[in-house]
């Protein structure tokens, strides 16, 4: 007797097949008859459905509509939509923010939302030499936020907003904006060719913050997310819902793509996606 257990895991269900080959020979076996009884077309094969669940872990739930606002439990994770492959045949990956800058245009508008204690804001700004940057923040001490991997400024006499204007002081235009970023960005008026996104990641703020940004970027400008992939959910206890909404967003916006895709150490993978009309 031999039987294989076939399975395949995928969006929308989870199939396991169960060949049973040679019990269909044997007259003599309940099983044989059995599956003589259930006879052609499948011959032999017992196509059995389960849900859409893995054995163990989440249960794989459809993407939500792009004005839909449905929150899956803890216990779910919503599929993303694909990225067409069109839309990533011109994207290029990095070992780190740093090599990526090197790359992009010179005198470049820059907007960060969530400037923290500023390694990017001044890695992006230097690189690039930014004619401009916008830097909005709670500035309340990034909420005990650090970067991954960088120091807390110890200077306390000062504030967290006074750190970044010092930081940034040899720039003559670097201007600091305090307040919640959600509601600063619908307030912009001017238009950026790199906007960094680095405030959190729930999905629907995320959504929402994407489609803003996207109002403010030129023609042939970036927007860039952190923790587009999250390995492990480092620093995260819950969803992290950037990754469905960068996806739904080119979903949606053809006229985005991929530029690039920058590696971090801790698994905090950033995107950088790009208007090209
Ligand atoms: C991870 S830190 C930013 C690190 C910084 N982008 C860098 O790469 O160096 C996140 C920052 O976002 C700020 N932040 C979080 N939610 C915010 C919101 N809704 N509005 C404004 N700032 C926010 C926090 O205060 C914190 O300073």
């Amino acid at each position: 007797m031999c039987i294989f257990f076939c399975c395949f895991a995928n969006a929308r269900s989870s199939l396991v097949i169960v060949v049973i080959s040679q019990l269909y020979h044997r007259k003599q076996s309940v099983f044989g008859r059995l599956i003589r009884f259930i006879g052609s077309p499948l011959s032999g094969i017992i196509v059995y459905m389960i849900n859409r669940k893995w054995s163990s872990g989440k249960e794989i739930v459809d993407a939500i509509g792009y004005y839909e606002q449905k929150i899956y439990g803890e216990n779910e994770i919503e599929l993303a939509r694909p990225i067409s492959q069109n839309q990533l045949n011109g994207a290029r990956l990095f070992n780190s923010k740093y090599e990526y800058a090197k790359t992009l245009n010179k005198n470049i508008s820059y907007l960060e939302i969530g400037v923290g204690w500023g390694y990017s804001a001044q890695m992006f700004i230097n690189e690039t030499n930014a004619v401009s940057a916008d830097l909005v923040d709670f500035y309340d001490n990034a909420s005990g936020v650090r970067h991954p991997g960088g120091e807390t400024p110890e200077d306390s006499s000062i504030t967290h907003e006074q750190y970044i204007k010092n930081k940034f002081s040899y720039h003559p235009n670097v201007n600091t904006i305090q307040g919640d970023a959600t509601y600063v960005i619908t307030t912009l008026e001017k238009k950026y060719d790199l906007i960094l996104l680095d405030i959190g990641r729930e999905r629907f703020m995320m959504r929402k913050l994407i489609q803003d940004s996207s109002e403010l970027t030129n023609v042939g400008g970036v927007i860039g997310l952190t923790s587009y992939v999250n390995y492990d959910s480092i620093m995260y206890e819950g969803h992290v819902g950037i990754y469905q909404s960068v996806n739904e967003f080119l979903y949606f916006n053809k006229n985005w793509s991929v530029d690039a895709i920058v590696l971090h150490e801790l698994g905090l993978h950033d995107i950088y996606i790009k208007r090209n009309s």
